[in-house]
Formats: C-alpha cells, structure tokens, sequence
C-alpha cells in the first residue's frame, strides 16, 4: 500500500550543482531555489558549508542564503555541514537545519571526509549535539547503502551499523544513500527490514537514490511500500559526488511526482511549473536535462 502523502526533500540546488563542471552564479541558485519553491517544493537542500578546496561548486554558500533572506531559511531548507566549521558559519547565515553525512563504507569515508568510519563520527558528534541545543533540526545521510565503487556490494548490517550510530547521535532523519545507483529492489526491502529491526522505523527514514542503473524510481516505489514518506529527488536529474567515481544524478523529481501524480499520490507540487524550471536551469547549464519526463513533457 502506498501512502497518502509523500515529502519531496529536493535536492538539487546541492546534490545536483556540486557536481556541474561549471559554477553556476549565486543569484541563479538562488533564483532556482525560489523557482523551486514557487512550483511547491516544500523542502529544499540549499548548500554546503565544506570547504572550497573540495567543493568549489559551492564556496558561495554564505552568499546564495543571503541573497535568499528569509527564503533560504527555517527548517525546511537544510544545509550540508561535515564539522564544526561548517556548523559555525551555518549558524552565523541563520539556518534553521543541517545534514552531516556518513559513509557505510571504509573507503568512501576516507575519499569523502578525509577519515576513518570511527573519526567522522567523533568529527560528527559534536555536530549534532550542538546544532540541537541551538534547535536544529538535523538530518544524517549515510552514502554507499547499497554498493560502493571500490568495495563493491555493501552488507546491510555494516549499513544498520553506521546508521545507528548516526541516529544515537541525536540526528532527527536518516536518509539511505544508494550514492552510485547500484540498489534494486530486493536489496532496498532488505535493508529497510534490518532497519526496522534495529528500531529505526520508516518513519525516520529517507531514501536517496541516484538513477545510474535507472532504477531509482523502482526503488524509491518500494520504499514507499515500506511506509517511508520522505523521498529525495533532484530537479532535472542533476547530481552526483565528485568523490564517488560513476555517480550520476539523483532520481528526477519530475520523474517522481508523474510517478506519484499517476498513482493518487500526494506531493503538493506542480509538475508543469517544474519543468519550466528544469528547463530554465538546463539552459544555464547549457546541456539538456537527462530526466525522461522533463525530455517528453518539455521536448528537450
Ligand atoms: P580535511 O582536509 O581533512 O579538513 O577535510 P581539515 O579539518 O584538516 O581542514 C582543512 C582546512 O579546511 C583548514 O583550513 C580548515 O579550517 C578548513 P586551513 O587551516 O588549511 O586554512 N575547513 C573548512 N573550511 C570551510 N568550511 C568547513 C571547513 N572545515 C575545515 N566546513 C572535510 C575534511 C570533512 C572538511 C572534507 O573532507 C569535506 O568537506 N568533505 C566533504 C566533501 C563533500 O562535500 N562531498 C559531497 C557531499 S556528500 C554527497 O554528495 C553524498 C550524499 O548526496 C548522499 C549520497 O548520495 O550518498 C549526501
Ligand atoms: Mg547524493
């Protein structure tokens, strides 16, 4: 059974443009969150306070959420913030909601955040403990839950492992980072079964799944079926990490909503508004967007 209602945690104006060969202007990231916003995407991923030496896509993070103002702020528009610097200069722009972001694997820890699995959790700790005293809400992804490039398929108990560790930290939501888009969807009722098991319920669950194999639609379905409500996409299809060899973009959120629009699904969002903006950020982008719906609908 599917349910009522699904949250679409956009992330595109992060996912997607930290991983575009070309910086894309502060005031059009800005102007693509409002768009986003306008079409009824209630949550939105707005940035990351990493350093710019990793992500130069987003050094311009301080200055997207001030020309936002209130726009770009609250708790429905969370940030990426690895360590305490990151919270630090998160807090100082005023945002109302932070993700870290942990890896199941060895490997990807390492290549992502310069640590161990153990020391991105002591570098995430005080993290979260202070973002909640400062009343934040929190979010904690953990990448690589299906497959990882270098260690290939991810045992689901490393995955509940790490998950929980995260959790006990104080995070509010764990998102499930299927990073290089290898997940099916057996492996998906699996993990979210072992989950469930170790008392994280799908009600504190998010999956994000990127679309490599073209299965993150499929996946995302039978979250669904497994009573998760909260689902990560990104307009256009745009995303990837530049520090996972063979990501490509997330699941398109236009491919979401038909999917949900067609199944009585509620998203509160319109489909045609955002398509005009897909196609609007592909011209800046200056390539067409890879989304099958935003291709047929928009013709281009
Ligand atoms: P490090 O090099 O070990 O950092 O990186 P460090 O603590 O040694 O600091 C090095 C320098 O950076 C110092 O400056 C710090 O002050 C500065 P210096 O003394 O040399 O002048 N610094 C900072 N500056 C600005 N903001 C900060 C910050 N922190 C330190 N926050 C670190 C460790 C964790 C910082 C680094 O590895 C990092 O930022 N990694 C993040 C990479 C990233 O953003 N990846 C993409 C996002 S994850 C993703 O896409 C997956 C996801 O979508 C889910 C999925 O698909 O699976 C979420
Ligand atoms: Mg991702």
């Amino acid at each position: 059974e599917l349910p009522e209602r699904v949250t679409i945690y956009e992330v595109g104006p992060r996912d997607g443009l930290q991983n575009e060969k070309s910086v894309v202007p502060a005031a059009v990231k800005a102007e693509f969150i409002r768009r986003l916003a306008a079409a009824g995407l209630e949550t939105i991923e707005t940035t990351s306070f990493v350093p710019p030496t990793w992500v130069p896509q987003l050094a311009d993070a301080r200055e997207v959420l001030e020309d936002l103002g209130d726009a770009g702020l609250g708790r429905h528009r969370p940030v990426l913030v690895p360590n305490e610097r990151g919270l630090d200069d998160a807090l100082a722009a005023g945002v109302g909601a932070v993700a870290i972001f942990g890896s199941a694997t060895e490997t990807f820890a390492r290549k992502n955040l310069n640590r161990t699995v153990d020391e991105s959790v002591e570098m995430f700790a005080p993290v979260v403990a202070r973002a909640k005293e400062s009343g934040l809400w929190v979010r904690a992804y953990v990448s690589m839950c299906f497959g990882d490039p270098w260690e290939g398929p991810v045992p689901v108990e490393q995955v509940v492992t790490v998950a929980q560790r995260l959790m006990d930290l104080g995070a509010d939501q764990l998102s499930l980072g299927d990073t290089i888009g290898t997940g099916t969807t057996g492996h998906v009722s699996r993990l979210l079964d072992a989950l469930d098991a170790s008392g994280i319920g799908a009600e504190r669950i998010g999956v994000h799944f990127h679309d490599t194999y073209g299965q993150a639609l499929a996946n995302t379905m039978r979250a669904l079926r497994h009573g998760v409500t909260v689902v990560d996409a990104s307009t256009g299809g745009l995303g990837g990490c530049p520090y996972a060899k063979s990501a490509t973009g997330n699941l398109a959120t236009e491919d979401l909503v038909w999917a949900l629009d067609g199944a009585g699904v509620e998203t509160g969002v319109d489909l045609s508004q955002l398509v005009e903006t897909s196609v609007w950020m592909a011209g800046h982008l200056g390539r067409p967007s890879p989304s099958s719906v935003v291709r047929a609908l928009a013709g281009g």
